[in-house]
């Protein structure tokens, strides 16, 4: 196997394989490095979103809405269930088998497009214009030369001063992923994406969750009425969120956890918690790399400082995904992939950070692309506004989800659409026609006169933007 390659990309999540993958494709010499370990030790390609992110999660919030639907939602339908159980240990069994399936076809890929994979850590040893000295350390140690690196060593949990993550009682995503029995009481610092995500799991496969969160609003960064629509529909399900909420000490116990916090009014309680999951935020992971002995320049926030174009400091250096600034999500981790790979053949990759769509998938699921009514206020835009509900929509009724509502802005003058929010079935989906839209730079209009499926939730869209010129048909 050759050791000089054209291009190294360091960490195998949706940021680096993808590079590698386009790299390959564009006709470069390629290596990726990943130390992702599965359980015998071996490779398990992938990263975060793969192994302990998107999709163990949303294997798991599928298999808890089928429990929830057979515990409550089928009697509706007129299909009696008897004797219903759980089996924890299979849906955990299952969830692990979607992984391996997904490290197992990033493997595959690697072969097929004549990627070369090296298990291990990557670090710098030393480099500059003319190439990089990198060394894996793997099971064997070797050293490889690059000419193109990029880094996508992607993000780690943040734990809580004095409440390290045990991984039995004090969880991260990693431990909240694979809870071996449903905890009676399930206590989640943090009501972000993964609390509200993972506090969904074990909702509906019986444990009693309360969430404490910081900030005094829900969602603070969702459009405000589909926050508030969806705060009203995940309470009702039984998701206790505690908002403006100050944690204190944190103490672990032989088999519980105990939790002081003041709420809102500033009055003093203490939580006890079979498992608590610690969901605040993540940090950047640039463990290992020896970023500051080839100079590599990290943020004030320890992210690696980048430009537009995710290039760093040091030149035929990039790096994307978690460990650079903007969204993490795995999409967008992709798209910086991509883009780097072919800026590297000289190419122009792009990324339009406006028109990256976010999904949360609770049920509803809440997904949005753009600005939002607040963010549109604060920028003195003038702005047409458009909602139309799921209950006004036959498809929903016929699937007896009902619940929620898209929203569409539109600019006041030119009818350009500026943010498209939705709280309801399939929002993760539906998002996707606004943000081809958005890309597009389309108007409300257009998205009014394109005939869409009946009876389909697409139509609640097309509504939505009837809607913006208060030409809603069935509403
Ligand atoms: P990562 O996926 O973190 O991959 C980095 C890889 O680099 C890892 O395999 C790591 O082991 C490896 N690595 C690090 N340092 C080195 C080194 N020195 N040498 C070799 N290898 C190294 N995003 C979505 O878009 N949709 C979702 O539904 C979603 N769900 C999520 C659910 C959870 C519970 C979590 C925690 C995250 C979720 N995310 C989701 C976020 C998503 O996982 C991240 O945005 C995405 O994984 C970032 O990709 P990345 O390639 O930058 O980094
Ligand atoms: P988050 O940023 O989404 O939410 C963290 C929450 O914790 C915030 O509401 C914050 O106000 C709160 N918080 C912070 N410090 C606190 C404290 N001391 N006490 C109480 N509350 C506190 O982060 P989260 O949920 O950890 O997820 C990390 C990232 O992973 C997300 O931002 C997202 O980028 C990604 N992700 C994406 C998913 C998706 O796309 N569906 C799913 C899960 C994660």
């Amino acid at each position: 196997m050759s050791k000089n390659f054209d291009v190294v990309v360091i960490g195998g999540g949706p940021g680096g394989y993808i590079a590698a993958i386009r790299a390959a494709q564009l006709g470069f010499n390629t290596a990726c490095i990943d130390e992702w370990k599965n359980e015998k030790g071996g490779p398990a390609p992938g990263g975060t979103c793969t192994n302990v992110g998107c999709i163990p999660s949303k294997a798991l919030l599928q298999s808890s809405e089928h429990y929830e639907h057979a515990n409550h939602g089928f009697a509706e339908h007129g299909i009696e269930v008897k004797g219903l159980g759980l089996n924890l240990e299979k849906m955990l069994g299952r969830k692990n088998t979607v992984v391996k399936q997904n490290n197992d076809g990033i493997l595959y890929l690697f072969k097929k497009n004549k990627v070369s994979f090296f298990h291990g850590r990557g670090s710098f040893v030393k480099g500059d214009a003319n190439g990089y000295e990198i060394k894996v350390a793997g099971a064997a140690e070797e050293t490889i030369i690059a000419k193109h690196v990029i880094v996508a060593t992607g993000s780690n949990a943040r734990a809580l001063p004095g409440a390290e993550f045990d991984e039995k009682l004090i969880l991260s995503n990693t431990g909240a992923l694979a809870i071996s029995e449903v905890p009676k009481k399930l206590g989640v610092i943090g009501a972000g994406v993964i609390g509200l995500e993972m506090g969904s799991v074990w909702r509906r496969l019986g444990a009693e969750v309360t969430v404490l969160e910081a900030l005094p609003t829900f969602l603070g960064a969702v459009d405000e009425q589909i926050a508030k629509e969806a705060q009203k529909l995940l309470t009702k399900q039984g998701l206790a969120v505690n908002l403006g909420v100050k944690i204190g000490t944190i103490k672990a116990g032989k088999n519980s956890v105990s939790v002081e916090y003041t709420d809102a009014k500033g009055e003093a309680h203490t939580g006890e918690f079979d498992k608590l999951i610690v969901s605040i935020g993540r940090t950047p992971n640039t463990i290992g790399l020896n970023a500051e002995g080839v100079g590599l320049k990290l943020d004030e926030r320890g992210f690696i400082a980048v430009d537009g174009d995710c290039k760093t400091n040091l030149p035929n250096v990039w790096a994307v995904g978690d460990v650079v600034r903007g969204p993490m999500l795995a999409h967008k981790a992709e798209e910086e992939g991509v883009a780097v790979a072919e800026r590297i053949a000289g190419q122009h990759g792009h990324v339009n950070f406006n028109t990256i769509p976010w999904v949360i998938y609770t049920s509803p699921e809440i997904a949005w692309v753009g600005k939002t009514e607040q963010q549109l206020k604060a920028d003195g835009v003038q702005y047409k506004a458009g909602t139309f509900p799921f209950l006004a929509n036959g498809r929903a009724r016929a699937l007896g989800d009902t619940s929620g509502m898209v929203k569409f802005l539109a600019d006041a003058k030119t009818d350009e659409i500026l943010g498209v929010h939705i709280v309801g079935p399939m929002a993760s989906e539906l998002i996707s026609e606004a943000v081809v839209a958005m890309e597009f730079r389309a108007s409300s209009e257009d998205i009014a006169r394109i005939c869409h499926a009946h009876p389909s939730l697409s139509e609640a869209t097309k509504e939505a933007a009837l809607a913006v010129d208060k030409r809603a048909l069935n509403f």
